[in-house]
């Protein structure tokens, strides 16, 4: 069934939603081309990983369906504070996904304008991320969005059988130069 994009919601992740958004990120690890997951992390990590984002107050947005049910998620993780490894808090790691009936139709920019107004709040300068050279949507996407490419990983990837390299890309508040 295709989703109706105009009737989802995009909010901030509650805890309630930590099963619905696992059995999202399951259904796109287990397609094997987007993720570096094949499957999602126990019910247990993914609860864990839900709370910890919420009470660090991080950027985590879902896209949910009339149901309420998660249909998509945009997050920006920041390493944990760590005396020992000290001048990484400004920046972040943003992960996103839609199941595929969802997507195409704005929600991932929806969801990423959510999540970089959090990533303001919270004053990130940094945001990056790694994507597979394959996923061209997505390379646009985050284009559209000024992250610039500043590094590939050849053959970074050998999955069923299939290299993929990994493109690293950044948004720098302010912009470099
Ligand atoms: C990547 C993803 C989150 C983008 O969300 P989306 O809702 O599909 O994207 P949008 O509809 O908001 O499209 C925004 C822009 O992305 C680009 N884009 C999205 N899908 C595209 C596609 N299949 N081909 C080319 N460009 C595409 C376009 O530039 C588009 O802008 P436009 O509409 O002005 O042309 C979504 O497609 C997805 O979940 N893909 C599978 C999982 C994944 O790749 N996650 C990211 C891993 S790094």
């Amino acid at each position: 069934m295709r989703g109706d994009a105009a009737k989802a919601v995009i909010r901030p992740i509650r805890e309630a939603d930590a099963d619905s958004y696992r059995a999202c990120l399951d259904t796109v690890a287990r397609e094997r081309l987007y993720l570096a997951f094949t499957e999602a992390p126990s019910a247990a990590e993914a609860r864990f990983f839900v709370r910890s984002m919420i009470q660090r107050g991080l950027p985590f947005v879902v896209a949910c369906d009339e149901a309420d049910a998660v249909v998509g998620w945009c997050n920006i993780h920041v390493a944990p504070d760590n005396p020992l490894r000290p001048g990484f808090a400004h920046a972040g790691m943003l992960g996103m996904g839609l199941l595929e009936p969802w997507r195409g139709k704005g929600l991932g920019t929806r969801m990423m304008q959510a999540c970089f107004e959090g990533a303001a709040r919270i004053g990130l300068e940094r945001i990056e991320l790694q994507v597979y050279a394959s996923n061209t949507g997505a390379i646009a996407l985050y284009r559209k969005f000024g992250f610039v490419t500043e590094g590939t990983k050849i053959r970074a990837r050998k999955l069923d059988g299939h290299y993929d390299d990994i493109v690293i890309m950044a948004r720098l508040r302010p912009p470099q130069g």
